[in-house]
């Protein structure tokens, strides 16, 4: 079965073929060099930025498919959550194709589909698994029992991690997306000489989340030293090292609690945080530890992108879901399917 995956629910334009599970091509165009004068995504650019460049994308995923359009099956494309008129633009794109080629479309939910990323390997996570997603806007800890089958274990009560990777770059200086460029100011540094960043916070029990208290202790630590501009770079690399490795550890500690209380041994991970190497790292030791297979995404796929959009599409096809034409767009995570 051959499916046409469409994802632009953020700045990427994604389109994929896959067939089965398996990857035959996987394309994503970022407009991120237009909002990164901004530090941010800038919601009307990204959607016209969709509107012009979503058919070449579309080509040049076909062309390194060696496919035909007429040779689809299904086209799977983001419905929720995003920023509302990029998401409708690839559903209005999904479902003029789907009318003409007589295919079933499905709109799928883009925080499912990054943990849904790890079934396009051999190896992949056996139900009922924890999941934990881990990207630009949001953190959340669900078990997944099945397809379709999922519930809200926790989640962020303020920033989503990715966001709060970004706005430490940004009192950093160390401009945007945040994530990676904090990981590579943390390479190299292996203690903080001193800096810890809310331990208050890490210690926390529940599975729900707060970023927004080390963020603000970031800002304070920097502001007490007299601006950025007054520190050495050994000591913003120690802070991007301090608030990273207090992050990432806490994130895990949650993760593998969130698998002790429901008794289940798998665990799969997904979103732009999950290419962290700090995180990478540390879910291999604890998982370890505590005698849980885990799943992470190869780095490709831990960003946005189509693949994963066509993988939750197909396997939602096989039970039997299908999107009808009047499909529209939503802002938030669904948390009710069970
Ligand atoms: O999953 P994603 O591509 O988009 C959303 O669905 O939000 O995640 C993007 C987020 C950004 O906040 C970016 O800074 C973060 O993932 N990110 C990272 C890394 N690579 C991307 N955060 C930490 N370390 C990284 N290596
Ligand atoms: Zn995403």
């Amino acid at each position: 079965m051959i499916t046409l995956g469409i994802e632009t629910s953020c700045d990427e334009t994604a389109v994929a073929v896959l067939k089965n599970r398996q990857i035959l091509s996987t394309v994503v165009y970022s407009s991120m060099h237009l909002h990164k004068k901004y530090g941010g995504v800038i919601p009307e650019i990204a959607t016209r930025h969709h509107v012009e460049v979503i058919s070449y994308v579309l080509k040049e995923a076909l062309k390194k498919a060696h496919m035909d359009l007429k040779a689809m099956d299904l086209i799977s494309v983001t419905q929720r959550p995003g920023l509302i008129g990029a998401l409708l633009v690839g559903i209005s794109f999904a479902k003029a194709l789907g009318y003409s080629l007589d295919v079933p479309v499905i709109g799928i939910d883009h925080v499912i589909a990054h943990l849904w990323a790890n079934f396009l390997s051999k190896d992949y996570p056996k139900f009922p698994f924890v999941g934990l997603v881990v990207s630009g806007g949001h953190t959340s800890l669900i078990l997944v029992k099945g397809v379709n089958k999922y519930r809200l274990l926790g989640q962020t009560q303020d920033d989503a991690v990715g966001e709060a990777f970004d706005k430490v770059a940004k009192i950093l200086n160390l401009g945007y997306p945040g994530g990676p460029a904090v990981e590579e100011k943390a390479k190299g540094i292996n203690k903080t000489d001193g800096i810890r960043f809310s331990e208050s916070f890490s210690r926390d029990p529940s599975l729900d989340f707060s970023f927004s208290g080390i963020k603000t202790a970031v800002l304070y630590h920097v502001k007490k030293r007299g601006g950025v501009e007054k520190l050495k770079e050994k000591e913003i690399s120690e802070i991007a090292f301090g608030f990273q490795k207090e992050v990432c550890d806490t994130v895990v500690r949650k993760a593998i609690s969130a698998c002790k209380n429901e008794g289940v041994t798998n665990l799969a991970i997904g979103g732009g945080v999950s290419a962290n190497s700090r995180l990478r790292k540390k879910i291999a030791e604890e998982a370890s530890l505590n005698g849980i297979d885990f799943f992470i995404p190869t780095l490709g796929l831990c960003l946005d992108n189509a693949a994963m959009t066509a993988v939750l599409g197909y396997e939602l096809f096989k039970k039997g879901v299908r999107s009808d034409l009047y499909m529209s767009g939503f802002a938030n995570f669904d948390h009710s399917p069970s």
